[in-house]
């Protein structure tokens, strides 16, 4: 089926706004992740944050991923969709004391501890393995709000503080790995070369002996579709070198590289509005559907299957704040009310950041394997938003 006729499709069959999945994106972009690392021991977490349907998380097990998780509910679910506590790697700072003493019970992984405080926090009885984030201060070159890698970020300890922490951890830790992630949608392999490089100098120095070395996520996408997104023959070449020269197994948290490009946020038209200013295309969906533009000024590729003339149109939700624009600017064939639009790459941070402001309801989700599609979850209704009260 042509991705038009597909998206026609679901539309007519789920209704709309909807977001859509093709599972054979997910299984195209694993097996890349899986061809560029081939060459060093590794294993993939998948970061549940970019996406936590459970369906999703269910394939991501399929395909033999790890969980990632960053919250206590991101961990049950991470059980709820099959996943055991050796699969789950425990991510976040600000962890609370009973949430280290849970992950302790449940004999996780791993806990990728944030800070001295964080460390000093667990109780002398509570026993844990371990990875301490290291904090590299190494420019990630992407937006400064998924800049993770910075002194002035909240995230991880620097190397220079690090260099007492790892030799002073108290006996009921167990330092198994460093962790390190430098932020999200890299598309540039040198900050994680630099990343890296000063992560292997730092375990030399100071005779670690670990059983992982765990570099985060932040493989970049092409978003602009210009042909930029992770180099993964430069990845090859230039870090995959680097992750052998550990002679340790390699983690990696990835989620948007794997997910996003799967993803298609489906909306009809509400309104085509003319100022004498500028052209408006109003969808039936909004910044609570899909908050990335208005949050970080993020450009999602928008098509509409529509054969107007062509005009420049900004597009937007029907949310009352200006900042609700999904895309400005865009040349686009002018559509017609109910015609429908397709935002892509919103496999990662769609859904998952969507809310109810102005009381939206959240969109479905659907799954097609390139047979068949399957509602994985079905739209909200307005009962849903009653239910809390
Ligand atoms: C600690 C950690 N690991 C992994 C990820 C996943 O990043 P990405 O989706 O860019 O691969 C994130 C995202 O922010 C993160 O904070």
């Amino acid at each position: 089926m042509k991705n038009n006729e597909l998206f026609l499709k679901a539309a007519k069959k789920f209704g709309t706004p909807l977001y859509l999945y093709d599972l054979r994106i997910v299984e195209e972009r694993i097996k890349k992740v899986e061809d560029a690392l081939k060459n060093v021991e590794h294993k993939v977490f998948f970061a549940f944050k970019s996406n936590s349907n459970v369906h999703i998380l269910k394939f991501m097990k399929k395909m033999h991923l790890g969980a990632d998780i960053v919250s206590l509910n991101e961990y049950k679910m991470a059980k709820y969709a099959g996943f055991k506590p050796n699969e789950i790697i425990v991510n976040g700072n600000g962890k609370k004391v009973e949430e280290l003493i849970y992950y302790s019970k449940e004999d996780v992984a791993c806990v990728n501890v944030d800070s001295k405080e964080e460390i000093e926090k667990v109780p002398k009885d509570v026993s844990l393995r371990v990875a301490l984030r290291i904090n590299p201060n190494v420019d990630a070159k992407t937006h400064p709000h998924i800049s993770t890698g910075l002194k002035e970020n909240k995230f991880g300890i620097s190397l220079e503080d690090a260099k007492d922490v790892v030799h002073s951890f108290p006996s009921n830790l167990r330092l198994v790995g460093l962790h390190c992630h430098i932020g999200s949608q890299i598309t540039d392999v040198s900050p994680f070369v630099e990343a890296i490089e000063s992560l292997k100098k730092f375990v030399t120095e100071q005779n670690l002996k670990l059983d992982f070395i765990n570099i985060g996520g932040g493989w970049g996408i092409d978003y602009l579709k210009n042909g930029n997104e992770m180099d993964l023959g430069k990845y090859k070449q230039e870090v995959v070198p680097l992750l052998k020269s550990f002679d340790l197994p390699i983690y990696l948290e990835l989620g948007r590289y794997i997910i996003a490009p799967a993803g298609f946020l489906i909306a009809r038209v509400t309104e085509v509005k003319k100022t004498a200013f500028k052209n408006f295309i109003v969808l039936d969906t909004s910044m609570s559907g899909l908050l990335r533009p208005s949050l970080y000024g993020a450009y999602h590729h928008v098509e509409f299957l529509s054969n107007g003339e062509k005009i420049t149109a900004d597009i937007v939700g029907r949310v009352c704040e200006t900042g609700d624009t999904l895309a400005k600017k865009r040349k686009v064939p002018q559509p017609k009310v109910g015609d429908i639009g397709i935002i892509y790459d919103v496999g990662a941070y769609g859904y998952s950041m969507s809310s109810n402001y102005n009381l939206a309801l959240r969109p479905a989700e659907v799954a097609f394997d390139g047979k068949n599609f399957q509602l994985i979850r079905r739209r909200e209704t307005f009962e849903d938003l009653t239910r809390l009260f």
